[in-house]
């Protein structure tokens, strides 16, 4: 963990944009050296800009999270200009939805190589980065709420998030005795351009061009669903004051706590039936069987 960001340097990917461009400019006021990773360099560019209006270092690094080894070159340019990292946002992210059966396979693997694979790579290629210098650090995962709950319709996002707090969590213990800190970014919606994510769609997987929506009935409600979202600076500072503050998860909107106590009252339901199990009455292995738990 980190208690001093002044001087210190931010690796974020998807900065050039909404929540990523947020927590550069959260991070940037606390002090920080910021690198803005994006697939997209014009938008890098244009948050750097902004970023040194306001007296923060900052520079622009292309990065394509969805590649292992664009995001070691971006690493290498980030230690180049900065020497050293010390806080990971993985933040790149991208939004693909639909009714079962209607996601195509191109879809599917440019969410999952993005959203799941690019938080893998991030981590991966910088873990060992931030263990040379010693002087501890931090690596948040942007999830979603749609971690927490799997609105019907939002099943590739949700399973790419699913995936991303899973991750978060294992890390957080294993990483505690490194100095290195772990928190998992949960946001409901937020004003940013996620319902454009198709603008950013590589050649791989089909290009540039509109992408399924998932929940909302259309793609003007989708999009209507994300502008009416709040303001991508006041998640930037929540992160701030979660990071500072050690804490695992960082949510964004209390008001939809309810969401996930739905969730887990199911889950705990589901236990308390397998207790009365009649299936399940002649097994005696419970009492010797070790748990394991988040602590391992
Ligand atoms: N906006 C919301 O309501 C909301 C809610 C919960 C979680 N999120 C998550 O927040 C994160 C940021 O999204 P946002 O809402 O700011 O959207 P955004 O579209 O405004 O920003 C996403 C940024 O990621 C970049 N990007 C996309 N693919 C990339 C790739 N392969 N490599 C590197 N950069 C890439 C884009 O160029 C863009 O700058 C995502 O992980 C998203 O899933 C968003």
């Amino acid at each position: 963990m980190i208690t001093d960001f002044c001087g210190k340097t931010a690796f974020i990917t998807g900065g050039g944009s909404g929540i990523g461009l947020g927590m550069a400019r959260a991070f940037g006021r606390a002090g920080m050296n910021i690198v803005v990773a994006d697939i997209d360099k014009k938008a890098a560019s244009a948050a750097v800009d902004q970023l040194a209006a306001q007296q923060v270092k900052a520079a622009p690094v292309y990065c394509d999270v969805s590649e292992r080894g664009s995001v070691r070159e971006a690493a290498l340019e980030a230690i180049a200009a900065f020497g050293k990292v010390h806080v990971l946002c993985n933040n790149a992210g991208v939004a693909v939805g639909g009714q079962l059966g209607t996601v195509g396979a191109r879809d599917w693997d440019w969410i999952l190589d993005v959203n799941l694979k690019g938080v893998v790579h991030g981590t991966e290629t910088f873990l060992p980065l931030i263990k040379s210098h010693s002087e501890g650090g931090h690596i948040i995962s942007t999830a979603s709420m749609a971690g927490m709950i799997s609105p019907p319709g939002l099943e590739p996002y949700s399973a790419t998030k699913f995936a991303v707090v899973a991750m978060s969590e294992g890390w957080f213990f294993q990483l505690a005795p490194l100095n290195i800190g772990v928190s998992v970014l949960c946001p409901g919606f937020v004003r940013t351009r996620i319902h454009e994510s198709g603008r950013v769609r590589q050649d791989r997987y089909g290009g540039e061009g509109e992408v399924g929506t998932g929940v909302a009935a259309d793609r003007e409600s989708a999009a209507q669903q994300v502008l009416s979202g709040i303001d991508p600076d006041i998640v930037g500072e929540r992160v701030l004051e979660a990071v500072k503050a050690g804490e695992l998860y960082i949510f964004t909107h209390p008001n939809m706590k309810p969401l996930a106590e739905q969730r887990f009252q199911m889950i705990l339901a589901a236990f308390d039936r397998a207790a009365d199990s009649q299936a399940l009455k002649a097994v005696k292995e419970w009492a010797a069987a070790p748990l394991l738990g988040p602590q391992g």
